[in-house]
């Protein structure tokens, strides 16, 4: 879909040609006298519209206006979270409806007292949201989203950079959507590496790709043990963004690309075991951020590591009450196959060191008891740095990609003890997200360290199934923020380090 960002005055909006005008309505009273405002203010007077968000009005063909189609949104206050509510509303009501041009104005918000940057970029993100649709692999042509979309504002000011930027995450989302949806057998770990090819046609982004030859000659006997159950070979992926001088320490990204879980010999149940394929939604994450990068090209240097591989029986594979030796020279035993995702994870940490960077963030679809704790609405957010965890959950409010902050205490690691190896990689089944990040940290020693747990939040199941293209908002808005102030969001402690 096509975006734009438009000055349009109310009586403007309403000369506007379109297939369907969306006005965003706040619940504060409406002033100006042009013909629509005076429309709008006499339906809520008459109480046949009410401005709160959800809440929508629609009329056909109304006579003084260009659009064939009118919806009135409420907004209530204008939040950045209710212009999302109610443009899920809107968009979600024009839905296999032909609209191919559409104009949503926010020339009706009362621009000195709400945050319309804000409201610009939630309303980018929900309008882009709407008009995903998956098609790769339908042999006929899906249903048609709307085309062009005009955001419409009384002013722009500043809030074309705002804009841009929101495009441009978009542009992220979408393409961790995409990934995310793709079959395991259409999204495997090498075709996963050749989208990350694809990225390094951009400016300042490069990759390189190694194979099952070099990940052994480095010494990652951890995630190599997880791929020997699988046909499909893995492949280990570094991206780097250079926006900054070499001599400003990167940032890195490690996302978990399991690109298909079964559980291997500790195999997962049937029910919904399809879903599995979305454990490469980290992965895909770190694309969708890479794919930002590239369009906004800001001031920051940034590294995307992504281990990937299959998770499968065979009789090759991997076995409860294996022992392996990671690259980091601690042994682990397994004592579930299906515990993958830290044993690729623990490499990728490891091989990170030598970066030295200013932070290191791994996101993984990783415990189903993330899920249990804080269901589809928060990330879990785990970190050994107290700066590095505000500045996240900081990105996560505004982006309106939120995540919560989970305990690390030691105590948490009893469980992993083991009379057979330097550490187990499973601990009973109480506060499973946090025995899991207590795992990781193990390998995170050298730097500061995030750790987000986005079981919960990749993806939705049930009727609406298919991939959020969470955490890219958080990661993208995190990542401009240290653009903005580098060294600001790790403690001062850890900085020389
Ligand atoms: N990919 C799963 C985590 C998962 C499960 C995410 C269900 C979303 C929904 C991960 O590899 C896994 O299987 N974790 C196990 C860990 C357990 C064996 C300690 C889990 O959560 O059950
Ligand atoms: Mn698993
Ligand atoms: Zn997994």
């Amino acid at each position: 879909m096509d975006f734009e960002l438009k000055t349009l005055s109310r009586p403007r909006t309403a000369s506007e040609r379109c297939d369907a005008l969306i006005v965003l309505v706040p619940a504060a009273a409406l002033t100006q006298n042009d013909r629509l405002t005076g429309l709008i203010g006499q339906a809520i007077k008459a109480r046949h519209f009410e401005p709160e968000p959800g809440k929508l009005l629609q009329a056909y063909k109304s006579p003084g206006l260009q659009a064939t189609r009118l919806i009135l949104a409420g907004v209530g206050g204008a939040s950045a979270r209710q212009v999302r509510a109610a443009l899920q509303a809107a968009m979600g009501a024009l839905k296999g409806s032909a609209a191919q041009k559409v104009i949503v104005s926010l020339s009706w918000l009362p621009a000195e007292t709400v945050d319309m940057a804000a409201c610009v970029q939630a309303a980018v993100a929900a309008c882009a949201d709407a008009a995903y649709t998956y098609s790769h692999t339908k042999s006929k042509p899906t249903p048609s989203a709307p085309q062009r979309l005009v955001l419409g504002v009384g002013a722009q000011g500043s809030l074309r950079k705002a804009f841009d930027t929101a495009l441009a995450t978009a542009h992220g989302v979408d393409l961790a959507r995409e990934w995310g949806n793709r079959p395991p057998n259409h999204a495997t770990p090498t075709l996963l590496a050749r989208a990350a090819r694809q990225l390094a046609r951009s400016k300042r982004v490069r990759v390189e790709v190694l194979g099952p030859r070099e990940v052994a000659r480095l010494g990652m006997g951890s995630f190599m043990a997880v791929a020997r159950g699988s046909e499909e070979p893995l492949r280990f992926i570094v991206l780097r963004y250079n926006g900054a001088p070499r001599s400003q320490a990167p940032l890195v990204l490690v996302g978990k690309g399991i690109t298909f879980d079964t559980g291997g010999i500790s195999i997962k149940p049937a029910p919904e075991m399809d879903e599995m394929k979305f454990d490469m939604c980290g992965a895909a994450s770190v694309l969708g951020v890479f794919r930002t990068l590239a369009e906004l090209q800001p001031a920051l240097n940034v590294v995307g590591l992504i281990p990937a591989c299959e998770n499968m029986p065979d009789g090759r594979a991997l076995k409860p009450g294996d022992v392996v030796r990671s690259m980091s020279g601690q042994t682990i035993e397994i004592l579930n196959t299906d515990a993958e995702g830290r044993l690729i994870l623990c490499d990728a940490l490891t091989y990170a060191e030598r970066f030295k960077p200013r932070a290191v963030v791994d996101i993984a679809t990783l415990t189903g008891a993330c899920v249990i704790a804080l269901g589809s609405v928060r990330s879990g957010m785990f970190s050994s740095d107290d700066a590095l965890a505000q500045a996240l959950s900081r990105a996560g409010e505004e982006a309106l990609d939120p995540c919560w902050r989970m305990p690390l205490d030691d105590d948490y690691a009893e469980g992993l003890k083991t009379h057979f190896a330097d550490v187990a990689n499973v601990a009973g089944r109480a506060a499973g997200s946090v025995t899991a990040a207590k795992f990781l940290q193990r390998f995170a020693t050298r730097y500061p360290w995030a750790h987000l747990d986005i079981a919960g939040t990749a993806w939705k199941g049930g009727a609406a199934k298919g991939a959020t293209g969470r955490p890219v908002g958080l990661l993208v808005r995190y990542l401009l923020a240290q653009a903005e102030s580098p060294g600001a969001g790790v403690s001062p402690r850890r900085r020389k380090a």
